[in-house]
């Protein structure tokens, strides 16, 4: 089996969105794109799952919340990258923006759930996710791009160019 191009695929956003020389960097085994609205299929909340529990709700409940983040225009952007000869999912990531009234009706990048399935992590494949998203925010006019992640992870965001700043402050409902 072999990979499903992105013309023949529902995605979140745009194709021509993802980097060029990202992707051109990237290891040659996988791809990098949007996500899919068929991706419930390809193993994209057992990716996840290398992050937190990830519930599955059903492809249904899925797809809803996918529609729903597309119905949000210039918002979200998912990625994924697939290995080619098995079409399932190795890695994700997503981008959200955050519009604001403060610097010029300015814009925030947030980096959110970057996941790299097991056996493939150590391939440059966090980092290739991390470089597309960036591009992203930056070229759709984000004037910094923030996340926020465990203490274990600070030299993998350093490697991508990141640097430490500030708190995390969280409340849980
Ligand atoms: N500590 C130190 N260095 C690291 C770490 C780490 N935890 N992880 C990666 N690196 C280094 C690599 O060695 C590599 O260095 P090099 O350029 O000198 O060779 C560089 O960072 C790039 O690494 P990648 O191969 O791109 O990393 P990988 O594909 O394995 O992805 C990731 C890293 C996403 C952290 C992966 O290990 C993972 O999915 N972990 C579990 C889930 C997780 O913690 N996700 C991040 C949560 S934070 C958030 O989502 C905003």
């Amino acid at each position: 089996m072999s990979f499903t191009p992105d013309n023949e695929l529902d995605l979140l956003f745009p194709a021509d969105l993802i980097s060029p020389e990202v992707k051109s960097q990237l290891h040659p085994d996988v791809h990098i794109r949007p996500l899919a609205s068929t991706d419930h299929r390809r193993g994209h909340l057992s990716v996840l799952a290398v992050l937190t529990v990830a519930t599955d709700l059903g492809e249904a409940a899925w797809v809803a919340q996918f529609n729903s983040m597309r119905a949000a225009a210039k918002t979200y952007y998912s990625l994924v990258i697939v290995d080619k000869k098995t079409d399932k999912i190795v890695g994700a990531g997503s981008l959200f923006v955050e519009r604001k009234f403060l610097h010029g009706l300015s814009s925030v990048g947030h980096i959110e759930d970057i996941a790299v399935d097991k056996q493939q992590q150590g391939k440059k494949l966090g980092l290739r996710i991390i470089q597309a998203l960036t591009h992203i925010s930056e070229s759709g006019g984000c004037y910094k791009t923030i996340l926020n992640c465990s203490d274990d992870n600070i030299p993998f965001y350093v490697k991508c160019g990141f640097q430490r700043k500030e708190n995390e402050m969280a409340k849980y409902a």
